[in-house]
């Protein structure tokens, strides 16, 4: 059993072992971004292609429709549980999952990810974690994500699940649908289930951290490239596999999220972002939306939501308060400036100890580098609704619409 040494700032740093503080209700904050949901919408129906327009008699809730996931650690739902990797690449330990769950599911969160958030809004069960799904059952999809993975196969290489692996896993699951449910009712299936993908950040981080000499080779132009058209292949086989609804995102602000931010001040002595990861992400974040208008015109029937990320995080970052939160550039469970040194739960990096804020609501980020529940939410929202200042072209509530 680790020990657990927890001291937070608010509490006098005084040693305390578990928390006892309640959380607001979720629902308390949807209904007061309800009115800023309906402007979105409004937004979205404008600048929405209309093939992506669901016909409002339809009821999707009706419509059987899956979620498939693959990804980082953004979307890993606890996957990393269950490989041999590092508790770099784990959330399974406490105060992880301590908001919604009450134990660390391997979320790298304080609750819900955004994949949670989707299923629930269009009426899904949790999408099980690929080593959970057999048990479960396949028909409302898989989550295949795992945390540190990128889109090359060298990104923390033998750490994680990388993306050509999720493929190849989703296509044992192809398989055994395609056994259980026969020919038609699986194509129904994949056809209009949506998938959902979260990748990219860890393909800029991977070789700074592991003393690669890629960008000796490449520019960043040419290792963007690669990474994107390494993604863009994956998509094209789950399109052959039948797939036809993508939602995208778009990798973090790399280098201004907390853990870079207290890089940056131990290293020069400034404060901001550390701009050679957070260039890298904004270049990928350009190129990716080109080569998805490039994908539709040329994959007939392939719609896509793609979620600018970088900029939705950027903003809460910018102004906390606009999106009801007090803290943008401090993480809720850490150590060091911006609790940014070493991550939450004490047992990663040279740090045995760390603090925890007592009131998580106020936070964008939980720990150094992923959001807490309460922005995932948010973001789940944006996407849902199709928020056409940060998703482009497709809502994601039309695409479970979608016939
Ligand atoms: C990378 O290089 C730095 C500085 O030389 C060193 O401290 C660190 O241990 C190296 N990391 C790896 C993963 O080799
Ligand atoms: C995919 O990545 C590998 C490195 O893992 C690279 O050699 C290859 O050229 C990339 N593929 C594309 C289509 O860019
Ligand atoms: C770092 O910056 C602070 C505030 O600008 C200054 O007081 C301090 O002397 C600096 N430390 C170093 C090591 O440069």
């Amino acid at each position: 059993m680790p020990r657990y040494i927890v001291y937070s700032p608010e509490n006098n740093y005084k040693i305390v072992s578990a928390r006892t503080t309640g959380h607001k209700p979720l629902l308390e904050m949807a209904n007061l971004y309800s009115y800023v949901h309906a402007l979105a919408l409004l937004g979205s129906l404008l600048a929405t292609p209309a093939l992506c327009l669901a016909d409002d008699n339809h009821d999707y809730h009706k419509k059987h429709v899956a979620l498939f996931v693959l990804g980082d650690s953004i979307f890993d739902p606890g996957n990393n549980n269950y490989i041999n990797t590092t508790p770099d690449f784990q959330a399974n330990f406490w105060p992880y999952g301590e908001s919604f769950f009450k134990y660390p599911t391997g979320r790298f969160s304080d609750g819900r990810l955004v994949p949670d958030f989707i299923a629930q809004f269009a009426n899904l069960p949790l999408i099980p974690g690929y080593f959970q799904a057999e048990q479960v059952g396949f028909v409302n999809g898989v989550n295949f994500a795992s945390g540190g993975a990128g889109s090359l196969v060298e990104t923390f290489s033998g750490l994680v699940i990388d993306l050509k692996t999720q493929l190849q896993n989703f296509k044992k699951v192809v398989k055994q649908l395609r056994g259980k449910l026969g020919d038609k009712e699986s194509n129904q299936l994949l056809s209009s289930a949506v998938y959902m993908f979260s990748i990219g950040s860890n393909d800029y981080l991977s070789p700074y951290a592991t003393n690669s000499t890629i960008f000796n080779t490449y520019t960043k132009e040419e290792y963007v490239d690669i990474v994107i058209d390494n993604f863009t292949d994956v998509i094209k086989e789950i399109y052959k596999e039948g797939g036809r609804k993508f939602a995208i995102f778009s990798p973090l602000p790399l280098g201004c999220l907390p853990y870079y931010r207290a890089l940056k001040l131990q290293q020069t002595n400034q404060t901001g972002c550390l701009e050679k990861f957070r260039v890298l992400a904004e270049m990928h974040n350009k190129a990716l939306p080109k080569k998805l208008v490039k994908l539709e015109k040329a994959l007939q029937g392939f719609k896509y939501s793609y979620f600018d990320f970088f900029t939705a995080i950027t903003d809460i970052i910018d102004h906390p308060s606009r999106y009801g939160f007090k803290v943008g550039k401090t993480a809720c469970c850490g150590s060091g400036p911006y609790r940014g040194l070493s991550s939450c739960g004490g047992t990663r990096g040279q740090y045995k100890e760390y603090e925890l804020c007592k009131d998580v609501g106020n936070y964008l980020f939980f720990d150094n580098v992923h959001p807490t529940e309460k922005s995932n939410l948010q973001f789940a929202t944006l996407l849902w609704n199709g928020d056409s200042n940060v998703v482009r072209s497709c809502s994601v509530k039309s695409l479970f619409e979608l016939v």
